[in-house]
């Protein structure tokens, strides 16, 4: 008779553990690679981002080259965030023609044609304040008004060349606003993939520092959501579906695993986790400490986004992956 569960039965040779595996390995088409293109007099700027070692402000061309570069090595997706140089307090050069991603968009289209560019769509790193849309005098973000300028944003982005855009900024209804947008100016077949369950999170503070985008006073709270709420993140995702996004983000990455488990199961629609700047440098800086075998705790935090059910993965590691050709 059978006295107890003999687990380590299939757990004793390398073979067999690989054969009952459940997530077998990370792929190439799992992978998204996060670049911030500056807009600089010198093209071919390459400024390190001191809170995220081993990632850079990238001038126009040093943004083709290197993203040429991981292209070569199989990288099949980038999202594209931008700095300009001007910031204003309507976020003009966020939908600007000549604005710096869509520049960005245009040439990388002509040197890597079927690399897959989705750019994120937001203000903050366009506007004066560092919030995600129109303030009003006395400092509240106004969502209606916002609309228009995040719709204008993604049909710029789209028209310059981007093949998918995604919305970040947290407004209520910009899903049905950017679609309408999009369909109206032709661009029926460009995806939205929507930052729906968008945390207000500590975890993003490098990126701030790397897109300078930090709100000059105040914080994100009035439009990103709560740590401590679970339901809410299905509220999100289904108002987002219903007004038209084609796919979802969930955002951060491993501290949110169980909302992205969630998401997975109640949404038919391709789900992605973002392993976010914060969670990239504390890999990073322990790594850079010998406190922790930094390439395995890299592969174990991807293969667990993906074992808790993410289609695919925004990672700043993406680059490290494939240069070490840890994908397959
Ligand atoms: C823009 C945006 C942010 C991130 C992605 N898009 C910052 C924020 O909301 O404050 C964070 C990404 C990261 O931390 O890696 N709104």
């Amino acid at each position: 008779m059978l006295q107890f569960h003999r687990g380590r039965r299939l757990r004793a040779t390398n073979e067999l553990r690989a054969l009952v595996r459940d997530t077998k390995a990370l792929l190439y088409e799992d992978l998204i690679m996060p670049y911030f293109v500056v807009e600089a007099s010198d093209l071919d700027l390459r400024k390190p981002v001191p809170s995220m070692p081993g990632q850079f402000q990238l001038g126009l061309k040093a943004l083709e080259e290197q993203v040429e570069r991981f292209y070569q090595l199989g990288l099949k997706a980038i999202l594209l965030f931008g700095i300009p140089k001007e910031k204003d307090e309507m976020a003009k050069q966020a939908y600007a023609k000549d604005g710096i991603v869509q520049q960005a968009c245009r040439r990388l289209k002509k040197r890597c044609p079927d690399l897959l560019i989705i750019t994120d769509v937001c203000l903050c790193e366009y506007m004066s304040h560092g919030h995600c849309g129109i303030l009003t005098p006395t400092g509240q973000v106004k969502n209606d008004e916002t609309l228009p300028l995040l719709t204008e944003t993604a049909v710029s982005q789209a028209q310059a060349g981007a093949d998918i855009v995604a919305p970040s900024d947290m407004m209520d209804g910009r899903i049905q606003a950017i679609r309408a947008g999009l369909d109206a100016a032709g661009l029926i077949n460009t995806p939205i993939i929507s930052y729906a369950v968008k945390y207000a999170s500590a975890f993003y503070g490098p990126f701030r520092d790397a897109a300078q985008s930090a709100p000059a006073k105040g914080d994100r709270k009035s439009y990103q959501m709560d740590p401590g709420n679970s339901r809410e993140a299905l509220l999100e995702a289904k108002a987002d579906l219903d007004e038209g996004a084609d796919g979802l983000i969930v955002k951060p990455g491993s501290p949110y695993s169980d909302i992205l488990t969630k998401v997975r199961a109640a949404c038919d629609v391709p789900i992605f986790s973002y392993q976010v700047s914060g969670e990239y440098a504390m890999i990073r800086a322990a790594g850079l400490n010998g406190w922790i075998n930094e390439e395995q705790v890299i592969l174990e935090s991807l293969i667990s986004l993906k074992r808790a059910g993410a289609s695919g993965i925004i990672t700043y590691f993406a680059e490290y992956l494939l240069e070490q050709k840890l994908v397959r």
